[in-house]
């Protein structure tokens, strides 16, 4: 069955930071797309790129090599109003609205002047618009009158989320955005996102840390690691049987899921500093980036990075071991 006709295609998509005179590789060439209304995940440790991706997507970050394609248009290098319009269909939340909500200004003031500053309502217009979107992102309309202060964590991401749909987005790229909340908060953010896609065809990009998080509400999820795609599955087959020594890590890290597994535990983490967590340095490397922290690793995987590639439907790994990693998590099954 075909994938969802992409709404976003990333091909070799690179971040590289340049700051007295260190070159850091944030993102070292991932491809994937983001389908019609998919949510779709992306984990991987801290300092694996999963944020100067998501920047690059919605062009706040420069690429330094590679393409994004948005409804099969390169925004590589649009300019003029065709930024605008992509800068308004890809919007970005984070872990802390905070930083796009004004101390000062009350929730009606705050979506007020971006419906009208957008040209969305009139200045007459905007008591409805706001209105409307509280009703969107499901919090009372009394709010209107509340400064940021005034709200719980949960209900200022949901003013988070009001703002990025003001502009009426088709994707909204979500930056670890339950990561702050109380566990039975972060579930109704959870479930307030898929509502979205479900009513408004809203796809998402979801990142986050918790897998359970992930595992609940995508419906493929993609695995980074050292700025390198390493993994990507639909639905629960990433933790039911991952492809990858990466993501059996990580899965072995969820305690439910652990449990689940016959498996032995993975020799954990090595100490702070002893794995390339991100690509610092070379843009290209001559092993596998995981090797060093590999149970499976031989000869071969200290001479070469394996390629992402197919290993079954809609599932890719890069991993040499991909298809005896999979069988081993069946076994253990
Ligand atoms: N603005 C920046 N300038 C220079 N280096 C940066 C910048 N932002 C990120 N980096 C570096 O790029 C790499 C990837 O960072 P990034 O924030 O994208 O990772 P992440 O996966 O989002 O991590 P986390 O889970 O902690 O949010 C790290 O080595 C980080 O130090
Ligand atoms: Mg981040």
């Amino acid at each position: 069955m075909p994938e969802a006709s992409p709404l976003l295609a990333v091909t070799e998509a690179r971040v590289t930071y340049r700051r007295g005179g260190r070159v850091n590789h944030a993102v070292r060439g991932v491809d994937f797309v983001l389908g019609e209304g998919e949510i779709l995940g992306l984990v991987g440790e801290s300092g694996c790129g999963k944020s100067s991706l998501a920047r690059a997507l919605a062009g706040l970050e420069a690429l330094s090599g590679g393409d994004i394609q948005f409804c099969g248009t390169s925004v590589t290098g649009l300019a003029g109003r065709h930024r605008r319009d992509y800068g308004r269909l890809v919007q970005m939340v984070f872990q802390d609205p905070s930083g796009s909500l004004n101390p000062r200004m009350t929730l009606a003031q705050t979506l007020g002047e971006v419906l009208t500053v957008h040209g969305i309502v009139s200045r007459a217009g905007a008591p409805a618009g706001v209105a409307a979107l509280l009703e969107r992102v499901e919090l009372p309309a009394g709010l209107a009158s509340r400064y940021p202060h005034e709200l719980s964590g949960g209900q200022r991401q949901r003013v988070g989320l009001a703002r990025a749909l003001a502009l009426s987005p088709r994707v909204i790229l979500a930056d670890e955005p339950v990561s702050a909340l109380d566990v039975s908060v972060q579930v109704q953010i959870l479930n307030l996102m898929r509502e979205l896609r479900d009513r408004e065809g809203i796809a998402f990009l979801f990142i986050a840390h918790d897998l359970a998080a992930v595992n609940y509400l995508c419906d493929r999820t993609l695995v980074m690691y050292a700025g390198r795609m390493v993994e990507e599955a639909r639905g629960q087959d990433l933790w039911r049987a991952p492809a990858h020594p990466y993501t059996a890590l990580l899965r072995a890290s969820i305690p439910e899921m652990a449990r689940r597994s016959a498996s032995p535990p993975p020799s954990g983490p090595p100490s702070h500093g002893a794995a390339p967590l991100s690509g610092a340095g070379t843009a290209g490397l001559h092993h596998c980036p995981f090797q060093p922290r590999c149970p499976r690793a031989t000869r071969a995987c200290c001479e070469s990075e394996p390629a992402l590639a197919s290993v079954g439907p809609g599932r890719r790994s890069a991993c040499f071991f991909a298809m005896e990693q999979l069988q081993d998590t069946l076994d253990d099954g």
